[in-house]
């Protein structure tokens, strides 16, 4: 088992050299120690015996579809999978309340990247629940805040960037939010946006504007104006890269000083698993930078799913990028940015900046990650993304007119099913939860499903159970569509 990696320094090396405090005594007491071992053993007992998919049990069912039904009626709207989950799991399986067994390549939409019931979080959660607080916030943090602040930073810092600056938080839609505070703030008095189309930043009213889906925004006011330049295009680099170029020049000179940032999904997630590359993204922030334009790279999904820690590190952005938000795998939220987008006092504050697990949760997964060799060009993400392109492209070439693609880098796989259209994916989405595998729709006009395997313990024994089931699906479409 992986021990939970110890920060590696404090802030105040005083406090840690004189080791008198009764926080360092609680946690080396050997009890806490003896207790964190049980605790271990026990889940690793329980949680051991699930290890391939399991069919509801049905002396649960009526039970567990009531809960449903209630949970549904109280949230004014049913979920969109039938899961519950009974607070179990191994790895990338799950256990629901009705006590089927999932293999869960979707993971909350990236949030669970080291799998279910996995003993290095079990661990950190024991190292929080011994602490003072369950929340940290502005006005009272521990040193652990200060623990994932300087890993993000440092990690960021890595090659080139001076993301020197990091506020915690605990959403992907406030570290977008706070981030076009401190960009609007700076370039005062502009007052739009540019963007991606098919780009999801996040639900605030003010990301609604941002995020490129009509069906988000109605009946919202009108907040921030958005222009829109094409995305990159494959199967057209130059083309694309020329166009999107010509209509961001095109914005600029109809709106002069009136664009605080341009915002970059480098990898689209809900989008569709689009990305661009290096030409096209430099080709762009050269002309955002001759106008005083930020550049803002949303990595809330794409964040440790690529060959870096950072996507911009992976299309070598690192001195291009003004202000990075990330989130999901990384359990606390948060907005790097340089010295020159550091807010004035008041602009940014939080009662909750993150939970004292998700503090010690997070620097556990990033550093576990980047330990464990997720990393590289040849790195697991890398590994992962090829051996699951590679069984998505067998399932396509056996059932021709299935599955389309694979798409998408590193972590974040997805394939187009049939002809491409919502109701194709998500039926195959509905009928693969079913048949005991986790994943979700992305994009329109393809729509196509996608996956954001536990990177840090998904195996390609287990891809190949993932692909397994998707064949099962696919041929079981097809010989219904013959009939
Ligand atoms: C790229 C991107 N930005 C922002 C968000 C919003 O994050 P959250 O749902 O944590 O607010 C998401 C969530 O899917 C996302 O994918």
């Amino acid at each position: 088992m992986r021990q939970l990696r110890k920060p590696t320094a404090t802030f105040s090396v005083k406090i840690k050299m004189t080791n008198s405090l009764h926080a360092d005594k609680l946690r080396n007491d050997p009890r806490i120690e003896e207790a964190k071992k049980l605790l271990l053993a026990a889940v690793a007992e329980h949680s051991q015996t699930l290890v391939s998919v399991r069919p509801p049990n049905p002396e649960l069912t009526v039970d567990y579809e009531k809960l449903l039904a209630e949970f549904g009626s109280i949230r004014g709207n049913n979920i969109f999978f039938p899961y519950l989950g009974s607070g179990i799991g191994n790895g990338p399986f799950v256990e629901l309340a009705d006590g089927s067994v999932k293999l869960d390549m979707i993971t909350g939409i990236g949030v669970h990247g080291y799998g279910h019931s996995h003993p290095m979080l079990i661990e950190a959660g024991v190292d929080a629940a011994i602490s003072d607080t369950v929340m940290q916030g502005n006005l009272q943090q521990n040193t652990n805040s200060c623990d994932i602040a300087r890993l993000l930073t440092e990690t960021a810092c890595e090659s080139g960037a001076e993301l020197k600056h990091c506020f915690l938080t605990t959403s992907g839609a406030m570290a977008n939010e706070n981030s076009l505070k401190m960009a609007f703030q700076k370039n005062h008095p502009a007052n739009r946006i540019i963007a991606f189309p098919k780009c999801f930043a996040g639900r605030t009213l003010g990301l609604a504007q941002i995020t490129d889906k009509a069906k988000y925004r109605v009946g919202l006011p009108d907040t921030i104006s958005v222009d829109y330049i094409p995305f990159f295009n494959y199967k057209n680099p130059e083309k694309s890269t020329e166009y999107a170029v010509k209509r961001l020049k095109y914005h600029i000179a109809r709106y002069p000083g009136k664009h605080a940032a341009m915002w970059m999904e480098l990898v689209q997630g809900e989008g569709g698993y689009y990305e661009g590359d290096t030409e096209y993204f430099k080709a762009i922030i050269d002309v955002a930078k001759e106008n005083n334009i930020a550049v803002i790279a949303d990595e809330v999904q794409s964040f440790c799913r690529t060959t870096r820690p950072f996507a911009f590190q992976h299309f070598g952005l690192d001195k291009l990028v003004d202000l990075v938000t990330i989130g999901k795998i990384s359990q606390v939220c948060a907005t790097l940015f340089t010295d020159d987008y550091n807010p004035k006092p008041g602009l940014i504050s939080q009662t909750f900046t993150g939970s004292t697990w998700a503090m010690y949760a997070a620097h556990a997964i990033v550093s576990g990650l980047i330990e464990n060799g997720n990393f590289g060009s040849n790195g697991r993400n890398v590994q992962l993304h090829n051996h699951f392109a590679a069984g998505l492209r067998a399932i396509g070439e056996k059932h021709p007119g299935t599955v389309a693609g694979p798409h998408g880098v590193g972590g974040m796989v997805a394939f187009t099913p049939f002809d491409g259209s919502a109701d194709a994916a998500k039926e195959v989405v509905n009928r693969m939860f079913h048949a005991g595998l986790m994943s979700f729709m992305a994009g329109g006009d393809p729509s196509r499903v996608r996956f954001l395997m536990p990177l840090g313990c998904v195996t390609e024994a287990h891809i190949d159970m993932a692909c397994q089931i998707i064949e099962s699906v696919i041929a079981e479409m097809k010989s219904e569509m013959k009939a």
